[in-house]
Order: structure tokens, then sequence, then C-alpha cells
């Protein structure tokens, strides 16, 4: 008798058979009836103990947490809640587990808790459906571009150039802390280092992908990327998971277009994979939200908000045109803002953002056109000198979910660029050559992975949408 899933004895309607199952007993109820998780689905698999036929001692093992082997007779339930149970034969506990100190009792736990026992957590229906929603996202992410026509690239994790301006990098070193090599006047030696020269940790493969597309066509990196910025914020992680399209001759309409197309197919992916967990999570915020003030409620449930995005378009809007709404608008006449807008050229803030995404459009906003100097230095300069074309696509609740733009093609531009912002040519000169052998108008842009499953999830915090989160003062696990 081969072990099942409890998603696989749950989908199936064949009766009256002998399975097996194992998991983990999240309830032990009256001595009869144990609820069990294998992970395999957000439900239960109900078990009903004949308790005469069992030895006490066996019982008394039966706890929360511990893991236990089931065998016995699939049969259509008595009771309500589930439409099949099992009735047991045979139980084997795997492994025990002590009532008194395991953290994950069988109550309601703050989030604050559960991620100080990240390791436990995803014993949790929460963190269950949040990690298998990531994980059907990430394979939805995979077959889109792979329907498409893109090559998934790897690019390093170890970069030595670190002139992409996205923030703050980690360094890597192989030299003794305590002790490392000087120069003469006193600096650290980086020439005597493991690779001969300073190197971090990457904040985006985006340099290397557009080497890739410039040959093969259409290229993607999904991959971790580090900042070392001191943001202790819930949209803010230090070691995050990017996706990173780039394509060749593609201008930036295409990367709108690319990148909304994009979103909505991995948002009905899931849609239609993880009803139940989508369920559960809908059901999770409408009970959290209930006891907020009627104005903090949001205006639609979570499904529907997952809807709402793949069905509509997003609204497209120039920075300009974003000034003027955001100038003339509430909140800035009545100085509500913390960061009031005065004019064009001012960089946009959260609270900015969310007022066009969440008051003013109610919808996913692409920005483009943005003033040069706000922007990354290989953003392609428009026709008017000032603006680049770059675009970020904002979402309600979330705020920036894609950075993306068209890329400087031309060789003297880039240039004149670089030495306006002191980038060394020296460092970029394999970017540079880019432009010089085969030049092409190309495209592409970023989505911050734990961002989308924020939004897909309803979750509120970044740090619960990854299985081990890194922020200032925390590396644990
Ligand atoms: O806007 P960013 O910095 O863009 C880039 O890195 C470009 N090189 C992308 C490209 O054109 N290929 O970052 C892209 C996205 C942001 O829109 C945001 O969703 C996410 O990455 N992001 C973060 N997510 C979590 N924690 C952080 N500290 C993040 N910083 C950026
Ligand atoms: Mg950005």
């Amino acid at each position: 008798m081969t072990t099942k899933t409890v998603a696989e004895l749950l989908s199936q309607d064949v009766t009256l058979q002998d399975v097996t199952v194992k998991g983990w007993v999240r309830t032990f109820r009256a001595n009869r009836f144990i609820a069990l998780n294998d992970g395999s689905t957000i439900n239960n698999m109900q078990c009903v103990v004949d308790f005469e036929n069992f030895e006490e001692t066996l019982l008394k093992r039966i706890t929360t947490g511990a893991a236990i082997h089931v065998t016995g007779e699939l049969v259509e339930s008595q009771g309500r809640g589930q439409s099949v149970e099992i009735v047991v034969k045979s139980l084997e506990v795997l492994g025990d587990s002590d009532p008194e100190t395991y953290p994950i009792q069988p109550k309601k736990h703050t989030l604050e808790f559960l991620r100080k026992n990240a390791h436990l957590r995803t014993r949790t229906n929460t963190f269950s459906a949040v990690m298998r929603l990531r994980s059907s996202l990430s394979f939805a992410i995979h077959k889109y571009f792979n329907e498409n026509g893109f090559y998934y690239m790897h690019t390093p994790i170890v970069t030595g150039s670190d002139a992409e301006g996205a923030g703050e990098m980690f360094r890597v070193t192989g030299l003794d802390a305590k002790n490392p090599p000087l120069n003469e006047d006193g600096t650290v030696n980086y020439k005597e280092d493991f690779f001969g020269k300073e190197t971090n940790l990457t904040v985006s493969g985006q340099l290397e992908a557009e080497t890739y597309a410039m040959s093969l066509g259409k290229v993607y990196t999904f991959g971790p990327t580090f900042r070392a910025e001191n943001s202790n914020t819930t949209r803010h992680l230090a070691e995050f998971w990017m996706i990173e399209p780039e394509v060749a001759f593609m201008d930036l309409t295409g990367n709108m277009d690319l990148a909304e197309d994009f979103m909505k197919s991995v948002l009905s992916y899931v849609l239609e994979t993880n009803k139940e967990d989508l369920e559960f999570l809908d059901k999770r915020l409408q009970d959290i939200e209930k006891h907020l003030p009627q104005a903090e409620r949001s205006p639609m449930n979570l499904i529907d908000k997952i809807k709402f995005v793949v069905d509509n378009n997003f609204k497209r809007v120039s920075y300009t045109e974003a000034i003027d709404i955001l100038r003339n608008c509430k909140p800035n006449k009545k100085k509500k803002f913390n960061y009031i807008i005065e004019e064009w050229g001012a960089d946009l803030q959260s609270e900015h953002e969310r007022f066009l995404v969440e008051k003013h459009f109610k919808c996913p906003v692409i920005l483009f056109d943005y003033p040069a100097n706000i922007k990354a230095f290989y953003m392609r300069l428009n026709e008017d000198g000032k603006t680049v074309r770059a675009m970020d696509i904002l979402f309600p609740g979330i705020g920036e979910m894609v950075g993306g733009s068209q890329r400087e093609e031309r060789l003297e531009v880039l240039k004149e660029k670089m030495k306006a912002l002191d980038i060394p040519e020296e460092e970029l000169w394999w970017y540079l050559d880019l432009r010089k052998y085969g030049t092409a108008v190309h495209s592409g842009f970023g989505l911050g992975f734990e961002r989308l499953v924020m939004f897909a999830t309803g979750m509120g915090n970044i740090r619960d949408v990854i299985p081990y989160p890194r922020t200032p003062q925390n590396a644990e696990f």
C-alpha cells in the first residue's frame, strides 16, 4: 500500500479502500478525532480512532505536532466539515512532540510570535497557504517565460561592479577582518583579496542580463538580490528575489505591455491552482478587517482584488501628469503628506504612490517618463533631454512592485551620463561594448517577487512571505 498525500485522498471519490498517510497532528479531540495535516493542502484529514482498539500509552502520544503514520479505511465522513475520513486500523508515532513546549499550539498566534518560530510556522494554515502560493507563483513565472520564448539566465551573485546604483551593497571578502593587508596609505588592499578586487553581493542581475538579451534576444533572471539599505519597513528586505526580463528590440511601450501581461498571467494561474489557499487567506483577511473601522477596511476582498487586476487594464500615466495630480490633491494642499509636492522633479515617496493607486486611480498604475536625475544612469534619455524612458508599476496596498526602463543604447549618450555621475568606464567596459557592437533598442524590468507574493496573499508584512527574512539586525535561521 503506497502512502498517499492528504490532497490526493481528498480529491478522490473512491472510498472504502485501505489507505496510508503520514503527517503531523494538528489536534486530537475527544480521544477519537485526529486532524492530520501533511502540507499537501490547507485541509486536514480527519482520522477516526476507536480508543478501545489501541493502547492508552499509544494514544497519549498523539499530541499536537507529533508525526504519525496512519493506516485505515477511507470512508464517507459521518460528521460535517469533511467529505471523507479515515477509520484508523493501525497507528504509529514516528516522532513524538512534547505538548508542554511545542510552540505551535492549536490557538491563534500573533505573526510576530510566529516570525520568531519561523522554522515551525509553516505548520499553521496561514503560513502553509502563503508558502504554497509562493511556490505556485514561482512556477507560473517560469512557465510564462518558457511559453513566451524567453531563456532563463543565471546572473552572478558575487559581482565586481557596483555601478548599478540601486543601493548600498554587502561586501564579499575572504580577507581576515582583524588583520587585512593594507596599502601604503592605510586602506585595505583588495588586490590581495580572493578575487583580486573589491566584490559585493549583487543588487540586480540587469546589466548582465542585458548582455544576453543582446545575443539570445529574450532572457530573464529570477534570483536572490541583496541590498544593505537600513530600511526597516514592511516592504523591504535585505535579501529578496527579483524577476528581471530583458528583451532586445523592445521599446518602453513593449516593456509595459510585457509587464502587464506577465503579471496578469501569473496571478490568474494561482487563482486557478491555489483556490483553497486563497479562500482561506481571503477569509483570514476578512476576519481581521471586521475589527477595523469602516474607513480602514479594503474596498475589495482578496480574491476580488486579484481578479480585478487580472481583468482590468493598468492605468498608464506620465510622471508629469502624476505630479499635476499630486500637486493639486487634497492631502498635498492640506499638508497631510510628509513630503509636500511643490514642483516638477520631486522624487515620489510611497505616500504619493499610494495616493495615486489607492485614492485617485484605484487600480494598478504604470508611471513612466521620470526626470532623468532621479533615475539610474542606464535609462534612455528622451528627446526633451530631461526625462528618461523609465517605468514603475504601482500596486494598491504595496506601492512599487516593478521598476524598469528602456535602456540607453547610444554609446556617446551613455558615456556622457556615466561621466556626469562619476562612473568609471573601465568598470563597465563590457557594458559599453554592447553599445559598440550591434547596439539596438532594448528594455527590461525588475519585479520584486516578495511584493508580488504579498499582493497575492494579502499579507501585510514582507517578513511573512519569505521563509527566513533577512532584515536589519536579523539573520536568524
Ligand atoms: O526598482 P529596482 O531597484 O530596479 C532594479 O533593480 C532594476 N535593475 C530592475 C531592472 O530594470 N531589471 O528594483 C526592482 C523591484 C522594485 O520595484 C521592488 O518591487 C523590488 O525590486 N525591491 C525590493 N523588494 C524587497 N526589498 C527591497 N529592499 C527591495 N528593493 C527593491
Ligand atoms: Mg525602483
